[in-house]
């Protein structure tokens, strides 16, 4: 027998026991002819104690342990002499009598503890070391519980859990496919799914009315923290209902997991806000309600004056920074060299600030008199000792810097807790998104997404005004979900393929087989698709996704342990009909 208990379990009571434990040697410490190891498992430590009085030849097999060695060991519950009062096990110790070393360990690159000593890379590489920090355990049972409770609460809705295949064909989520060659078809490809989308609603063609899966999708495109090129959606899908059936039934989930796993209620509806709220309010279509902080439209107070940057923009804007009016000169030239970054994107930065006695100093001083930026104070409900900063140019570009801004000096200001949840629901997107480079709509959503009932006579007039019946769900501005109702009626999918540019023999050749179905009965339907890595990093209060996956990718798509992407060998390439051109030399 390897072991009777784990290292978390024993307690004060079960002392007198002769117990076996097996785990791996945390730490090892010699003091006044004593052993003293950290046995450690999954469940936790125990503290292992070898005397030399009683044992010498067991506590010298002892001594000679490393780190990380597993072991397994005999002995007697006994109370300790020093309590630790951190470790649930902390007033036991065993007293060893037998020890069997099953496997010896070189010595890891690493340390492995609460906070480790290796760098990114290095843990990377040896994720499985890794993985045995009490971090990761923690955020690896943290997604666990999750999944488990929303398969509970699903399952008690009447949703059933269907697998879709992962060889599928190109879907619609506008990334780029990871595609796979088909040895048997030689020159042909299959796509990794960046979504079930349309399998889904074939599923609801079909009638299962309730379906959801915990399904892994693929996306090649730029990473980032919250981005992995394969990542995990709850994916949902139901028929016969509008976008309020939607709310509710996903709201429900939202509130069960809050309860279940982070034990927080919510006494009210999550809020509904408008996309068009958003973006003027928050510059952003993921906003974070933590904080207020709320864009300020100053373009009607800015005009007349002179100033031909405010003069001649579209919108002129800005946000109110508490305490921040003591901001100097140096300060205020970083913030602005931030907001110029290519991410940002802002021409510039603005800046009124109110100094400590009240007074007003800005940027702008030549074109506006005292009296005119008091009047900016106003509108912008500043107290002395803050700090207005304003931008300007085109709208949406402009709202959008502005909601980058706050983000940022949200975070300077501490006013992002990671233990405050601020949910919302994001509501009533446009339906088509403008794309100046290729001149084209595109669909915001994806081209089976639903526009309101009301609005579809503007798809042939204003297509940019089409609003979607299509929601987000949103966390401390990170989105979490999304969704929409979608077109089940022939007609509107035609006109929304053509408004996106689609030729009806592209439109066929692409979705034909879901036009195909939808001639024989699809019924109304609708859903959406959490990102769970997302929604785990986030209840766990961690910045990245990857410290939610077992084993992720790291910033250019590589897993570095498996050493993958890698080549292929000659006979697997000809195999596959497939032949590596070297890319051309880009010419310096
Ligand atoms: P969407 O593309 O919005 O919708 O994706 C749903 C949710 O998945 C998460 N997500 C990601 N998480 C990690 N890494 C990524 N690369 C990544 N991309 C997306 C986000 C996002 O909100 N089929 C539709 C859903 C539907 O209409 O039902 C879809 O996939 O949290």
């Amino acid at each position: 027998m390897y072991r009777t208990h784990t290292c978390g379990e024993l307690r004060i009571d079960d002392t007198g026991k002769t117990v076996i434990l097996a785990g791996w040697i945390q730490r090892s410490r010699d003091l006044g002819g004593m052993t003293f190891i950290d046995l450690r498992d999954r469940y936790g430590i125990t503290q292992l104690v070898f005397n030399m009085e009683t044992r010498p030849e067991l506590c010298i097999q002892a001594r000679k342990l490393g780190r990380e060695y597993v072991v397994s060991v005999t002995g007697r519950v006994k109370e300790r002499d020093s309590k630790n009062p951190k470790l649930p096990t902390g007033d036991i110790e065993i007293e060893a009598e037998k020890l069997v070393v099953l496997n010896p360990s070189e010595v890891p690159p690493f340390t492995i503890e609460e906070v480790s000593d290796g760098g990114d890379d290095l843990r990377m590489k040896y994720r499985y070391l890794d993985l045995r920090r009490p971090p990761l355990k923690r955020n690896l049972e943290l997604r666990h519980r999750m999944a488990q409770e929303v398969r509970r609460y699903l399952d008690q809705q009447g949703f059933i859990e269907i697998e879709t295949p992962v060889l599928v064909n190109s879907t619609p989520e506008g990334a780029r496919d990871f595609v796979v060659p088909s040895r048997m078809n030689p020159g042909q490809f299959y796509a990794l799914p960046q979504s079930p989308q349309t399998l889904k609603q074939l599923l609801m063609v079909a009638g299962y009315d309730r379906y959801f899966q915990i399904v892994k999708c693929f996306r090649d495109e730029d990473l980032r923290a919250d981005r992995q090129p394969e990542f995990t959606q709850i994916d949902c899908e139901m028929s016969f209902v509008d976008v309020p059936d939607i709310i509710a039934t996903f709201e429900g989930l939202a509130r069960h997991l809050f309860f279940a796993v982070k034990g927080i209620r919510f006494d009210d509806p999550f809020p509904r806000m408008t996309y068009r709220e958003a973006m003027d309010k928050y510059g952003s279509d993921k906003p974070d309600l933590r904080f207020g902080m709320e864009i300020i439209d100053f373009t009607t107070l800015s005009r007349g004056k002179g100033f031909q940057v405010f003069d001649t923009a579209e919108f002129v804007g800005g946000i109110c920074a508490p305490g921040c009016g003591g901001y100097s000169r140096k300060e205020l030239d970083a913030l602005t060299e931030w907001v110029k970054r290519p991410q940002v994107g802002a021409k510039g930065l603005i800046y009124i600030k109110s100094e400590s006695e009240g007074q007003l100093k800005s940027s702008i001083d030549k074109f506006f008199t005292p009296a005119d930026l008091q009047e900016w104070m106003k509108t912008a409900k500043a107290q002395a000792g803050d700090l207005l900063l304003v931008m300007a140019g085109p709208k949406e570009k402009t709202l959008k810097a502005l909601g980058e801004l706050r983000i940022e000096m949200g975070n300077r200001l501490g006013m992002r807790d990671k233990n405050t949840f601020k949910p919302l629901w994001v509501v009533d997107f446009p339906l088509l998104e403008w794309d100046d480079e290729e001149k084209r709509y595109f669909a915001m959503h994806h081209p089976f997404t639903s526009p309101l009932e009301e609005d579809i006579p503007l798809l042939d007039t204003n297509p940019a005004q089409v609003r979607a019946q299509a929601y987000d769900f949103v966390i401390n501005g990170v989105e979490i979900g999304g969704g929409s109702i979608r077109i089940h009626r022939a007609e509107i999918q035609q006109l929304m393929f053509k408004s996106l540019g689609f030729t009806k023999e592209e439109a066929e050749k692409k979705f034909g087989f879901l036009m195909n179905a939808f001639r024989y009965g699809a019924p109304p339907h609708g859903g959406i698709a959490f990102g769970f890595d997302r929604w785990c990093a986030l209840f766990a209060g961690l910045d990245s996704i990857r410290d939610i996956i077992a084993f992720p990718k790291n910033n250019s798509g590589r897993d570095v342990m498996l050493d993958t992407p890698s080549e292929l060998q000659p006979r697997q390439l000809d195999e596959l009909h497939i032949r590596v051109v070297e890319k051309e030399d880009s010419g310096h």
